[in-house]
């Protein structure tokens, strides 16, 4: 009897949650559980290793399961755990339904998705389906004779036509995307490395086991997909010539081609519809009607863009605030209406925040990495959050080649000195730009190697685990890991801060990036000094009764707020509430 009361209520509450933010029609405020969603992204090979073999695993995560959930988050996605060798770091799947053996077996995985649900937080799936690995049966198969059933799962140019029209490819030390193979006489594509040969998505029977791939892993559990690469499934298989000296915007060149937005509509169909899941993609393709097409709710394809042009802004000479401000509330428009965007400024593609937005020197590391946070904690989109961040780790800028794994970095240098380039410049660019400074292994505590392994680790340690820790910040109720628990909360009290209207506020100011989020009756008002000098920022509009919800410095703010203006210390950040 109680129990049926308890039901009723909460589906009282539910149908009246429900109304909100849905009261018109718009697309953008229908309540869905993944738009209410805090991701934290983890790196397995760098989270925790269990077994000592220096690598991250599964058994690893689990035993964080309880640190995972302390931080607020509300789901988890991993980067691939498929059986890889490892070229991309698990990029190069060759077994789509089996565990890296580094990572563990399908037990570990089991566990870990029932720890993960039993606390309540949804798993992500990394799905990298633009290429396999070449180690995959069917690449085996498929390069064995030009007559094999699996030869369509890839894209061939027999080697009789001559050479193939140049392509690029990101991750080969020539540039060359397509890779001669002797057994067959032909070449094989390959966008990113020489072991990652694309899938061919225009042949349906590849298309269908990748669904069948998808249910396997819906069947098991997991909550959601984040489809690696996928703005690059579908190809011009006309091959038109590669525009020599457009590599660096090879994105607009291979991304959204043909029937893309067909086979999305189709996955949809034949997986995601089926299943109460979310889905992602990595990158947005070329245009905002591209971005906008892919996650409309109307057509049925996936339900978050996941836009890099934000996260692309912050280079070695600095970046500059009005265009930060720009982009990210030009993406905040696309999908006023209709669509959802994911919100992040770091993943494991990218050095670490705080290098690259904020500022890691001793003075304002804590400051700017929480005043950071605060921003992708108070923006409308879903925030995607990279692990060590909420630590404030930072970039360890190697300075010899030796010292990275990333086989883009490493390739890339090789092309550079046999092209008579300037391999010290480019050491330098990789120290402040490099993905592996978002690799080095998650600093628990200032013991041997971080407390991460208690063997020799797969990528150097950054030594500045001694003072920057998990361990230590625990013990600090005002450290960035504790205020990053605030922020957390503080976005799951205010369901504002998922869907309330964005308003941006002084837009000229090039220090201050200042906005209120506003619905239902509720405003508040966020403003962040991205400045290491103190600051004003006029937001044009009566203040004084404002209350303070949040700050990141130690003492409140006294007697910075003015009629309209507000005053803010270097890289302070204060969120109000606005009456
Ligand atoms: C995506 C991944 C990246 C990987 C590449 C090839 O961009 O995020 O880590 O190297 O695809 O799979």
């Amino acid at each position: 009897m109680k129990k049926n009361l308890l039901c009723i209520i909460s589906i009282v509450c539910l149908l009246l949650n429900a109304k909100t933010y849905a009261q018109n029609n718009n697309d953008t405020l229908q309540r869905k559980w993944w738009k209410e969603a805090i991701v934290y992204q983890i790196y397995p090979r760098s989270f925790k290793d269990a077994d000592g073999d220096g690598i991250g695993d599964l058994k690893g995560i689990i035993s964080k399961l309880d640190y995972i959930k302390s931080l607020g988050v509300t789901m988890v996605w991993l980067n691939p755990i498929y059986s890889s060798p490892n070229d991309d770091n698990g990029y190069d799947v060759s077994d789509y339904r089996n565990i890296m053996k580094d990572f563990g077996t399908m037990a570990d995985f089991d566990s870990l998705l029932k720890g993960l649900h039993e606390r309540g937080i949804k798993f992500v799936m990394d799905l990298v389906v633009n290429h396999s690995s070449d180690e995959h049966e069917w690449f085996k198969q498929a390069s064995s004779s030009r007559d094999n059933p699996y030869r369509e799962y890839y894209h061939w140019w027999n080697a009789e036509d001559g050479k193939p029209p140049y392509r690029y490819s990101l991750f080969d030390v020539n540039h060359d995307a397509w890779k001669y193979d002797s057994t067959t006489n032909s070449y094989y594509l390959h966008y990113f490395s020489r072991k990652q040969p694309d899938l061919n998505w225009e042949n349906p029977k590849l298309r269908q086991e990748v669904y069948d791939i998808m249910k396997f892993w819906a069947d098991k559990g997991v909550d959601g997909y984040r489809l690696d690469a996928f703005g690059f499934a579908a190809k011009d298989t006309t091959w038109p010539q590669f525009p020599k000296g457009f590599e660096k915007h090879f994105s607009l060149y291979y991304s959204m081609q043909g029937n893309l937005h067909g086979y999305l509509q189709e996955m949809n169909k034949e997986v995601l519809s089926k299943y109460d899941v979310m889905s992602v993609a990595e990158g947005t393709g070329n245009t905002l009607e591209d971005a906008h097409n892919m996650v409309d709710a109307n057509r049925h394809e996936l339900n978050m863009a996941y836009p890099f042009e934000g996260v692309d802004i912050a280079k070695p000479e600095g970046y500059s605030l009005l265009h930060f401000k720009e982009v990210f509330s030009k993406w905040d428009s696309t999908f006023e209406h209709d669509g959802w965007v994911a919100v992040f400024l770091a993943n494991h593609d990218q050095a670490r925040m705080v290098t690259r937005f904020g500022n890691d020197s001793a003075p304002y590391r804590a400051l700017s990495s929480e005043m950071l946070t605060t921003f992708i904690m108070t923006m409308r989109g879903t925030p995607f959050y990279y692990n060590g961040d909420e630590l404030g780790m930072t970039n360890i800028r190697f300075s010899k080649i030796e010292d990275y794994n990333d086989v883009g970095t490493r390739n890339e240098y090789q092309y550079v000195k046999n092209n008579g380039g300037d391999t010290t410049a480019y050491i330098q660019r990789k120290a402040f730009e490099s993905r592996d400074n978002g690799r080095t292994p998650f600093q628990w505590s200032n013991t041997n190697n971080a407390g991460f392994t208690a063997g020799k680790p797969w990528i150097k340690v950054n030594p500045n685990y001694t003072i920057i820790n998990e361990a230590a910040e625990e013990k600090d109720p005002n450290s960035i890991l504790n205020y990053f628990r605030k922020v957390v909360q503080l976005r799951k009290d205010n369901l504002v801060l998922v869907y309330g209207k964005y308003t941006l506020l002084d837009k000229g100011n090039p220090k201050v990036y200042a906005y209120t989020r506003e619905g239902e009756g509720e405003k508040l008002l966020v403003v962040l000094n991205f400045s290491t000098t103190s600051s004003t920022t006029d937001i044009g509009m009566n203040i004084s009764n404002a209350k303070l919800l949040l700050n990141n410095y130690k003492d409140a703010p006294s007697n910075n707020i003015t009629a309209s203006t507000v005053t803010l210390r270097p890289y302070e950040a204060l969120v109000y509430k606005l009456y």
